[in-house]
């Protein structure tokens, strides 16, 4: 296994790009299956769950070329069933129901289960394409899913579901009649999913609201699509800035999208100036103490939380930070406090007391978000701070400690002893 070894304590100072969107070309790379010949997406960063993606596309027939312009054909789909093995590894995998069920009329798709942040079910999912004419029986784990031709339906989402609206959002493409789903999630990813669906022939609006609404085709032609750029990534980068008091900028952002995260820096006490496509961030030691709820977007990102918990434990003052979306989402804390922070937990809620300094440690990464904010607190922290379990952060991050590197970090991957 390896680690990741910071000396802390270095300004950073430069310009950095942003990758792809994970989330964005993983729902996208899914959407391939909906119709056969050739589909081309660019900008497709290179990353852990990007590989697992593509090796389940393949494992279902279809042919893969190329990494950051990838090529896809999925004219012969062999198999229409998605293991455990693959997607027990990564949830999005769960993204392939609804295709090959609108495409094929059947499909079995391993159960995820849970992971480290939550219980995250799946059952709204379930009962949408239910609604849609799917007959589904979960058995040994794994649900099957049966349907002649799926057919448009009103849907009323208990809550707006990422995932949830993906699925469904593809399936429906192929429908019989209009679909139309109320309380849909409004992530960005969701509407870079709708354009590259739309470069193929589909018909959807409203993307970006509420309410979507899908009206069936009888085929689609290959997506032609350029992944949109990370806002998750793009908020790590500038907090990497920001807790280093340092002077960052960071091009392909889209900021358009980043109003809640650059909001709070703002709050904060950074100096933030974005433009079209770029954010420049500059931070001195005075921080301020914030209060934080996550919630579904256009809210402050679940994504963000654990990254923005890394400069607040430096902020003069208490915040507080509710996550609202997952039910475990603050493993990182105890490994924060291992670095000298002061945060407790009550329930959702993280109560941060600033402190003057963190000192480096040993610590361990639970899941993607959580290595990201302890590499951030490596790189503020007094002394050296190892992080291991670093297999997490490969899963989301292109090549983080070289982005991070060039921005002057002293950061290196190391075989852990
Ligand atoms: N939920 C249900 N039932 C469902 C679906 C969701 O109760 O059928 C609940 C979940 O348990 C959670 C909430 O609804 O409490 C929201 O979950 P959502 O379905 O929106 O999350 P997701 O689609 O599983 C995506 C991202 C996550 C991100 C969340 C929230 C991908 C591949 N993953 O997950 O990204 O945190 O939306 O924005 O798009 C990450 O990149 O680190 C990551 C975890």
């Amino acid at each position: 296994m390896e680690c990741i070894v910071i000396n802390g304590g270095r300004a950073l100072q430069g310009r950095v790009a942003a990758s792809g969107a994970k989330n964005s070309a993983l729902a996208i790379m899914a959407a391939t299956l909906l119709g056969s010949g050739e589909h081309r997406i660019s900008g497709v960063p290179d990353l852990r769950d990007i590989s697992t993606m593509k090796r389940l596309l393949e494992h279902l027939g279809v042919r893969i070329t190329g990494s950051a312009d990838l090529r896809l054909d999925a004219t012969h789909i062999d198999i229409v069933d998605a293991p455990y093995e693959l997607v027990r590894t990564m949830r999005a995998s769960f993204l392939v129901l609804g295709p090959l069920l609108a495409r094929f009329g059947n499909a079995r798709v391993s159960l995820p289960g849970g992971c480290a942040i939550g219980l995250r079910p799946v059952d709204i999912h379930i009962k949408a394409l239910e609604a849609m004419g799917a007959r589904i029986s979960i058995e040994s784990g794994y649900v099957n899913a049966v349907c002649e031709r799926m057919r448009g339906a009103r849907i009323l989402f208990d809550m707006p579901t990422v995932g949830g609206t993906e699925n469904v959002m593809m399936a429906a493409c192929l429908a019989d009649g209009v679909t139309v789903i109320e309380n849909a999630a409004r992530e960005p990813e969701i509407t870079d999913l709708a354009v590259a669906l739309r470069s193929a022939g589909a018909r959807i609006s409203g993307d970006g609201t509420g309410t979507i609404t899908i009206e069936g085709v009888r085929e689609l032609a290959p997506i032609v699509h350029t992944v949109m750029p990370d806002r998750i990534e793009a908020g790590t980068l500038l907090i990497a800035g920001a807790i280093t008091v340092g002077d960052v900028t960071v091009e392909n952002c889209p900021v358009a999208y980043m109003g809640a995260t650059l909001e709070k820096l703002r709050d904060i006490g950074c100096v933030v100036d974005e433009s079209e496509n770029c954010v420049r961030i500059r931070a001195d030691r005075g921080l301020k103490p914030v209060e934080v709820t996550t919630s579904p977007y256009p809210g402050f990102p679940t994504d963000m939380q654990a990254q923005l918990m890394s400069l607040l434990t430096l902020a003069g003052g208490t915040s507080l930070i509710r996550e609202t979306i997952f039910e475990n989402r603050f493993i990182h804390v105890a490994e924060l406090d291992r670095m000298g922070a002061h945060i407790r937990v009550e329930r959702d809620c993280a109560v941060i007391t600033g402190v003057e300094q963190l000192e480096g440690a040993r610590v361990m990464a639970s899941d993607l978000r959580a290595s990201a904010c302890l590499i951030l607190a490596g790189l503020a922290a007094h002394g050296t701070t190892v992080v291991s379990r670093i297999y997490h952060l490969d899963r989301g991050y292109e090549a983080l400690e070289e982005k991070l590197r060039r921005l002057g970090a002293d950061i290196r991957r190391e075989k852990e002893t």
